[in-house]
Order: C-alpha cells, then structure tokens, then sequence
C-alpha cells in the first residue's frame, strides 16, 4: 500500500535526486523545490517506505488558471485569481509505481480543493504522459491564451496544459491506494 505523508524541509536532498533521475530534461533546483513547500505545504507529499528511503513525491499550490509557473523559478505573487490546485509535479520511483500512488495523491488533492472551494486541478503533462492524465479525466484548458503558451514554453516544447473540475469524492477515496 502506498502512505503519502506531507513533506519537510529535510526531504528536499532526497527529492531533488528523484526528480534528477525522473526528469532530467525538466532540471530545477532545490531552492525553488523550497520555495514550493514554503508557499504551500499542504499540496506538499511524500512517499517513505519502511527503511524511510524516499520513493516519491508531488507539490502542488494554489494558483491561477491558464497562468501556469514557469519552469525553475520561484513562484512569486500569483498572477490572477486563487481559482485551482496546480499540480506541479507528481514523480514515482518505478518500483512504487502501479499500486494507485498518483490517483491517491490526486484524490487527497481533489479533496484539498473542495475544502478550500477551489474548483479546479491543472497540470502541465509533460511529452509521454499525455495519455496518462487524460485516462485520469483532465482534458485541454478551455480558454488559452498567447501568455499561457509563453509559459508552457519555459517547459520546452510537447508538453499540454490541462485542467480536471473538482467533483464530489467519497470519504474513502482519500485513505486507501
Ligand atoms: C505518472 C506516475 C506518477 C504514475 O504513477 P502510478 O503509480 O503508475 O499511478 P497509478 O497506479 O495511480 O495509476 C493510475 C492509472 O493510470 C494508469 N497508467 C499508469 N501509467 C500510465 C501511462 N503511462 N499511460 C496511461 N495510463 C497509465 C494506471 O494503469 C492506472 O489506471 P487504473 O486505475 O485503471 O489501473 C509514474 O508513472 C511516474 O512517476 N512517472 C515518472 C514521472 C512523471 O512522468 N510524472 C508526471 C509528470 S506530468
């Protein structure tokens, strides 16, 4: 079974090393990883397995539709209304993957933004995850802008910005995997 716990400054070293491992053409640094966990730690998780090695992680905030963070840079004041959850990152080491880790997350996510009345996740998939978040229900954001495509483009290029309402979860969702 997998248990996300919320994350501490002192995971940062041991994210960093997964995220290099996982995404290497996507580099930022621990800096800005802190200054995700700073701004908001309750989107901010781990996965610890039983020797308490770090097998995965996820950051998520609160953010502005359509105006997504650029890549590696700290993000600053938001640039329009407090109206989503932005996923920034979800990253699973394989031998953790498969077992309902992301859906997890993303359930404890969705409830986060129900109680916060935030009416929307978004993400960037990045090239070759596409299918995954669509099979999870997000679809392409309604209304893009030239500054959203200037933003996504800090990502470089193939990457989608997408969107997924926030709907009504049972209670269960959020505690099994
Ligand atoms: C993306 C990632 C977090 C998914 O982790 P996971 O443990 O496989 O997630 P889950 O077990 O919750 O899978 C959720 C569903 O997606 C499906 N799925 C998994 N990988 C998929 C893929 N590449 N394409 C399509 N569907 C996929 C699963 O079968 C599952 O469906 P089911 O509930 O019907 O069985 C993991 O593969 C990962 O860390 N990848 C590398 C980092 C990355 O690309 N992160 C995303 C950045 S946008």
């Amino acid at each position: 079974m997998i248990l996300w716990r919320p994350m501490r400054g002192d995971d940062l070293p041991a994210v960093l090393r997964i995220a290099e491992t996982l995404h290497p053409d996507y580099p930022e640094r621990i800096e800005v990883f802190a200054d995700k966990l700073a701004f908001f730690p309750a989107g901010c998780r781990v996965v610890e397995d039983a020797d308490g090695a770090i097998r995965g992680y996820a950051f998520a905030h609160v953010w502005s539709q359509g105006l997504p963070p650029l890549l590696d840079q700290p993000l600053g004041p938001l640039p329009g209304p407090a109206d989503c959850l932005h996923l920034h990152d979800i990253a699973l080491m394989p031998q953790i993957r498969g077992h309902g880790g992301a859906t997890l997350y993303l359930n404890q996510l969705e409830a986060l933004a129900q109680a916060r009345g935030l009416p929307a996740l978004t993400l960037i998939a990045i090239k070759g995850q596409d299918g995954f978040w669509r099979g999870l229900g997000f679809k392409e954001f309604i209304a893009p802008t030239a500054e959203l495509t200037a933003r996504l483009g800090s990502y470089g290029s193939g990457n989608s910005y997408l969107c997924r309402d926030v709907t009504k979860l049972k209670e269960s969702d959020t505690q099994t995997a």
